[in-house]
């Protein structure tokens, strides 16, 4: 039998299903449940708020190198505080959505993230889910999964979810968002979005939430009881 504190890499496109999935997961195994995407997203409302220019690679670095971004587990679920300032809701607005990849596209800037992300990750026992965690920055995780669905149920289930926040969103514009982000992260040179060649796919389109985090938690007991 294993060690029973492991590493879980769960990368995949936009609105897939990861964070809610990650979090199911380390919550069953209390395991620190990772949001990197959080972290990119945390500089770009940095970036906006003090108009930096999103192409300007070395502006950002050195934004970056004055940011401290830090993830805390609260009773409420994960909280994001940049420089003291709790930017939880403020990271997900649709402005910040929209220009992240933008900024998660600079070679520099991702040296810098996984730098920080590897840090956090030092004591076992960690879900970290992103873009190239299973290629980049936990290389070496025991289990790692790549979550799929299609452009329709990922844009069907963003609706809903902006839904159960209060507001209305237009589905066609969803499901261009989803496109072009996911079309950017692709296609970026550094570390771009793609399957680790170990990692399992699950297509999540006609799964539950549930359904998921049993598949990854049954993954996760086939290492740990091995
Ligand atoms: O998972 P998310 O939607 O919060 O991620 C926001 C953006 O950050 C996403 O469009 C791509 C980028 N990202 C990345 O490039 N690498 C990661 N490990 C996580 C996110």
């Amino acid at each position: 039998m294993k060690n029973n504190a492991i590493a879980i890499a769960i990368d995949g496109p936009a609105a897939a299903g990861k964070s809610t999935v990650a979090k199911i997961v380390a919550e069953s195994l209390s395991y620190i449940y990772i949001d990197t995407g959080a972290m990119y997203r945390a500089l770009t409302l940095k970036a906006i708020e003090e108009n930096i220019q999103l192409d300007d690679e070395n502006s950002l670095i050195s934004l970056l190198e004055r940011t401290d971004i830090k993830l805390k587990q609260s009773e409420a679920g994960q909280i994001i505080i940049v420089d003291d300032m709790d930017v939880t809701a403020e990271i997900r607005s649709q402005k910040v959505t929209n220009h992240v990849s933008y900024v998660a596209k600079h070679p520099i800037i991702r040296e810098e993230m996984v730098k920080r992300q590897q840090s956090f990750a030092t004591n076992l026992g960690v879900v970290m889910d992103g873009r190239d965690i299973g290629t980049h920055v936990l290389p070496n995780a025991e289990v790692k999964i790549f979550l799929i669905a299609t452009v329709e149920e990922r844009a069907k289930r963003r609706y809903e979810e902006n839904s159960k926040k209060g507001y209305y969103s237009d589905m066609e514009e969803l499901k261009q968002e989803i496109e072009q982000r996911d079309l950017i992260d692709s296609k970026r040179e550094a570390s771009p979005l793609i399957k680790a060649s170990d990692a399992s796919e699950i297509d999540t389109t006609s799964l539950s939430i549930n359904q998921v985090a049993q598949r990854i938690l049954a993954e996760v007991y086939k290492i740990i009881h091995d």
